[in-house]
């Protein structure tokens, strides 16, 4: 199994997604080793806790450099044997030496079906309101790699969900999380961990 990390800065319903999808048995390929969370502040730390889960806090200070902080998460990761990282819901920008010591392994879900609404500045229920201010019928969530350019990342796989008449950002964003997020991630990220997988049984 590939030792995976979750990182996450809120209510967490993607990392509970995930954990119901590993007790179904849907995620041979993935040990939930790890959750870092942005704020002690968040719920994802109790889930994480309920299941038994390692869980850090790693915030970024003020006083420090991204590359300072990007250090603090790759020391977190290493000491973890970390291969796979999934961001759920995580607020603070990664980076850059994070993303490069982790190249193609990390995941993120993003609640639009990418490239509409996304990129800087896009993310909570802003998405949903500018998705239903543009008056589109249909939106979803798209789970992609991680790059240097927000949600830029090579796209893994996309859900489409159906705008309903008198929706608001809240009622889309509910639905898109149930019928798409919560389904996808889970899938992706155990397609992706097993595919790690195979390639390092060939190298070897
Ligand atoms: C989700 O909508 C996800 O697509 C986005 O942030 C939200 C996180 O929600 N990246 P949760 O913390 O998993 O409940």
């Amino acid at each position: 199994m590939l030792n995976t990390a979750v990182f996450v800065s809120g209510g967490g319903t993607n990392l509970q997604a995930i954990i119901d999808a590993k007790k179904r048995g849907e995620m041979p390929s993935v040990s939930l080793r790890l959750v870092i969370a942005s704020n002690r502040h968040a719920y994802a730390l109790e889930r994480a806790k309920n299941e038994g889960i390692d869980a850090l806090v790693i915030s970024k200070r003020k006083s420090e450099s991204p590359g300072e902080y990007g250090m603090r998460l790759i020391e977190a990761l290493k000491e973890n044997e970390i291969g796979l990282i999934a961001l759920a819901g995580f607020l603070t920008i990664l980076p850059e030496n994070v993303i490069r010591a982790y190249d193609r392994r990390i995941l993120n879900i993003h609640p639009s079906l990418i490239p509409a609404f996304s990129g800087k500045g896009y993310y909570g229920l802003k998405v949903h309101e500018e998705a239903l201010k543009r008056g589109v019928k249909v939106s979803g969530a798209t789970v992609h790699f991680v790059n240097e350019i927000p949600d830029g990342g090579e796209i893994i796989c996309q859900k489409a969900v159906e705008v309903e008449p008198g929706d608001t950002p809240e009622t889309l964003q509910k639905r898109i999380m149930e019928r798409a997020e919560w389904v996808l991630f889970p899938k992706a990220i155990e397609d992706t961990a097993a595919q790690i997988l195979k390639a390092q049984e060939a190298e070897q």
